[in-house]
């Protein structure tokens, strides 16, 4: 199997399996205690139905969007995600050169592997930041003034992660960032001597926008719960998310609303967006899916903030269902995770091209020429 033969996200995650040490591969494709809501993000997209019309003249469509000012050529768009370097040794490289070639924003972890100077200075694709509030206010201020000095297009703020969810696949594996060189690990590693040799003879593994502020997952192998329940600020509230609205100036989202009283709230504040979001089921497992929420939360701000669907995507129809009930475009992680893993920016170009294509293919027999033709007369719920 190669990446020439991944037709979907789910081949994508077979390859991805067979290619990396299995702490890596459960690291990314894990979620919270039973991955009830992971599960269920995915699957709430088969609830409802679309209803396509036809004789519509579609030989010339236009899938493009704009999200918090950015013109994106389709409505989605790569979410953040740390450790990338871990998966595939060119990690946020591999994935901001692919978001680039397809003319869509990719978003870089507060937990990246890649610094926001080189980002910034090498990828020419819209760019979003994403915040971890840190107790270190200094580090938490630098990392938003690297962002503006290295021109980043917008800043996400992530609200859901105020204590680290639990991921027992993590337990089990005793997975940790840097990789712990324990006897489970060196098997691991021998057992997969390609992303071995590649990862240890690459340029040194590192968190590229904390490490000068903490020397956890840089030089001392921590686990992922254990820095978020260490390193970030319990204490957030509005005021904090108000305060770093004022500071930035840029498109300013926050990434892990779910509730119509606190999307109402992000209107208040002045945000431009807000990425409706689980965490793709890594954080509170039983939380409902982003796409069972959205009619509620398009309802409520629609009209005042675009409103991102984030999570469980796997085909071009879960997005084109999320916008005929008003998401303004859909955002997904391991959808390009897998392919990251599976075979570099090829293998991310190529998941890209998977689901652009589905996307056209799905507008044209939908009916449809541009994304405002999707409504939700387009949509039935079974029963
Ligand atoms: C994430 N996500 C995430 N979110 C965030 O705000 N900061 C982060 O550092 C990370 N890191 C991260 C690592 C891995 C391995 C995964 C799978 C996810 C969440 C991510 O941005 C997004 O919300 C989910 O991935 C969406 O769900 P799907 O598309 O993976 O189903
Ligand atoms: C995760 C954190 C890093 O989901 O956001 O693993």
């Amino acid at each position: 199997m190669n990446i020439n033969n991944c037709h979907n996200v789910d081949d994508f995650k077979k390859l991805a399996r067979k290619r990396l040490p299995s702490p890596i591969f459960h690291y990314i494709d894990g979620a919270a205690d039973d991955e009830s809501t992971y599960k269920r993000n995915t699957e709430s997209f088969e609830d409802c139905d679309l209803v396509p019309n036809v004789l519509a003249g579609v030989d010339n469509i236009d899938i493009s969007t704009t999200v918090m000012g950015q013109k994106l050529s389709m409505p989605l768009f790569l979410s953040p995600v740390a450790l990338q370097r871990l998966f595939h040794y060119q990690g946020e490289r591999a994935v901001g050169r692919a978001a680039e070639k397809f003319g869509t924003m990719f978003g870089i972890s507060s937990l990246g592997t890649v610094s926001i100077e080189e980002i910034g200075a090498t990828i020419n694709a819209p760019k979003i930041f994403q915040l971890y509030f840190h107790k270190d206010r200094g580090l938490t201020n630098s990392m938003i003034e690297r962002c503006e000095e290295n021109n980043f297009d917008c800043l996400a703020l992530t609200v859901d992660t105020i204590v680290a969810g639990n991921r027992e696949r993590d337990l089990v594996t005793g997975f940790t960032s840097p990789f712990n060189l324990t006897l489970k690990s060196l098997v691991s590693f021998a057992t997969h001597p390609q992303w071995a040799l590649r990862h240890f003879t690459s340029d040194k593994f590192e968190l590229s926008q904390v490490k000068d502020y903490v020397s956890h997952g840089t030089n001392i192998a921590t686990s992922v719960s254990n820095y978020i329940n260490e390193m970030l600020d319990q204490t957030m509230n509005w005021d904090d998310a108000i305060a770093i609205r004022k500071k930035w100036k840029k498109g300013f989202c926050l990434k892990g609303i779910m509730s119509v009283e606190d999307a109402k709230k992000a209107v208040d504040i002045g945000a431009d967006a807000i990425m409706l979001s689980n965490h793709g089921g890594r954080q509170l497992d039983g939380s409902r899916s982003p796409f069972d929420q959205l009619q509620e939360i398009v309802d409520a701000v629609g009209d005042k903030i675009d409103v991102i669907c984030d999570g469980g995507i796997r085909r071009g129809t879960h997005i084109l269902k999320a916008l005929s009930l008003g998401a303004k475009a859909c955002s997904g992680g391991r959808l390009y995770l897998y392919a990251l893993a599976a075979g570099g920016q090829r293998g991310v170009e190529k998941t890209l091209n998977n689901l652009k294509n589905e996307i056209e293919r799905d507008m044209k027999l939908m009916g449809c020429n541009t994304l405002s033709d999707l409504s939700r007369d387009n949509i039935r719920y079974r029963n």
